[in-house]
């Protein structure tokens, strides 16, 4: 597929707000954004450069039905993508948390994204500075850096703009490079 596929998990629509933002950003090369309770395996494997989101719900797990995202989550969709070969692409992740209510562990849901990236041998692009950040830990944070771009909409909403655009900068280039191959 000759576009960025980004799909997204949410619960109040936070997360879906930042795929439109990011999809804004991206411009023609962007598909639109895709909620995972409406998506298929197929629908998202047919992408070589993705953008994956993430609210971070319950402890150590993906979002969905039981963390009471009642329209379903990452939980239900993820099974359809257990074991998918996803050498070849190359794929961003982002993931929105709350540092001040939940910093023991901020952003954690996004590190299942990142481990079922790597087991299916993706290209994991956008790593992101944990600087600017306050919070006392997150699984989501590999090698010193976070796995992707954290966002935080209920403790520093100021700050998303500049983080959004600073990220979309850095990935694009490798994203659109992926869809000219
Ligand atoms: C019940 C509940 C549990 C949450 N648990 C966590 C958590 O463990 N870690 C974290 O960083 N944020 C946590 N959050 C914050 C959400 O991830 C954050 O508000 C996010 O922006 C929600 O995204 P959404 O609107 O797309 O569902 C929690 C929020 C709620 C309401």
């Amino acid at each position: 597929m000759n576009k960025i596929g980004i799909f997204f998990g949410t619960d109040s629509g936070t997360t879906r707000l930042m795929a439109k933002k990011m999809s804004k950003l991206l411009g023609d090369a962007a598909a639109k954004p895709v909620n995972v309770n409406r998506s298929t395996a197929d629908d998202l494997l047919q992408y070589d450069a993705l953008i994956l989101g993430t609210p971070s719900y319950g402890i150590n797990q993906l979002p969905g039905k039981s963390t009471k995202v009642a329209d379903g989550c990452w939980e239900e969709f993820m099974p359809q993508l257990q074991g998918a070969d996803l050498s070849g692409k190359t794929i961003a992740l982002y993931g929105l948390g709350d540092q001040e209510k939940y910093p023991d562990r901020f952003a954690h849901s996004l590190i299942h994204l990142y481990d079922w990236c790597m087991a299916g041998g993706a290209d994991v692009i956008g790593q992101w500075s944990t600087e600017g950040y306050t919070f006392d830990h997150s699984p989501s944070v590999v090698d010193g850096e976070f796995v992707g771009l954290i966002l935080d909409q209920r403790s520093q909403s100021l700050l998303t703009d500049e983080r959004l655009a600073a990220w979309i900068n850095r990935i694009k280039p490798t994203l659109l490079a992926k869809l000219a191959n």
